[in-house]
């Protein structure tokens, strides 16, 4: 087992990545923290399949006030935390420049701030235990800049530099990484709807969307010692979407 005696917060794990990335951890041996905002039977359904090795925490993360109870909770429950993965995430609609700025606002706020923040709070409890690891989700629309998501492509961006910097600032005890998807079997994708969802499909080399074991996969080979040499990486997970 990859993650014996470890314990990971996830964030936004109630669905989607999240939850599959919690899923294949408890696997590996990891105590789980299942973070969510609003699905709470969807976060206490997963915990009670994990079992005792699981905890469902309700709290927005890109509020600074939730994120001090979620990683007290955490800390309260498992006493340490020692892999974060920051993937609660969301597109807000309509997300392109003519957008007003609530919706731009919101949409940092809970791509970008939220990570900031919860990075903030957890490094100090990583310092203290003499290690940890950071795993943030980005995105292919970070680095190629997508209009008609503007703004999300704007978040995750700072996602990509924020995690660069965090890199060098938490080292050596700390590994700070990013994973950037494209297009995964998530209700995220599924709110952009069938017709773009087929043109995906086309443009990708592979020719598919991704499963989200897929990424999940790629979370846990950063948040592992099968990573040991590499931080500061954005390991771009998109079957071939931003190819050139
Ligand atoms: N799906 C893709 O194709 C794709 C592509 C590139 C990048 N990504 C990134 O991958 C990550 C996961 O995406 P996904 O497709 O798995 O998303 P998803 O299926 O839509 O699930 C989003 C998760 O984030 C949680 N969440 C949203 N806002 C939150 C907040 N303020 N505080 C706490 N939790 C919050 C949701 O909780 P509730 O259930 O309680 O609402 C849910 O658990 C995101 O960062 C996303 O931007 C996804």
């Amino acid at each position: 087992m990859k993650l014996k005696n470890k314990v990971a917060l996830i964030t936004g794990a109630s669905r989607g990545i999240g939850k599959t990335t919690a899923l294949l951890f408890a696997q590996e041996g990891a105590k789980v923290i299942i973070n969510y905002k609003s699905s709470k039977e969807k976060a206490e359904a997963l915990a009670k399949k994990i079992g005792k090795m699981a905890l469902a925490v309700q709290a927005d993360v890109s509020q600074e006030k939730d994120v001090e109870r979620l990683i007290k909770e955490a800390v309260d429950r498992f006493e340490k935390i020692d892999i974060l993965i920051n993937n609660a995430g969301e597109i807000i609609r309509p997300g392109d420049w003519r957008g007003n700025e609530k919706t731009w606002q919101k949409t940092v706020d809970i791509n970008l701030t939220s990570i900031w923040l919860m990075i903030r709070q957890v490094a100090p409890i990583m310092q203290k235990q003499n290690g940890g690891n950071i795993v943030n989700l980005t995105s292919t629309v970070g680095i190629l800049g997508v209009a008609p998501v503007l703004a999300y492509s704007a978040a995750k961006g700072g996602v990509i530099s924020l995690t660069k910097a965090f890199a060098k600032e938490l080292a050596p005890s700390i590994r700070v990484n990013a994973v950037a998807p494209s297009n995964v079997k998530t209700d995220m994708t599924r709110g952009a709807g069938q017709e773009l969802i087929d043109r995906f499909k086309r443009i990708t080399p592979l020719q598919r969307i991704a499963e989200p074991e897929e990424l999940a996969k790629a979370i846990l080979f950063l948040a592992s010692e099968d990573s040991s040499y590499v931080t500061g990486h954005v390991l771009v997970v998109d079957g071939g979407y931003s190819l050139k």
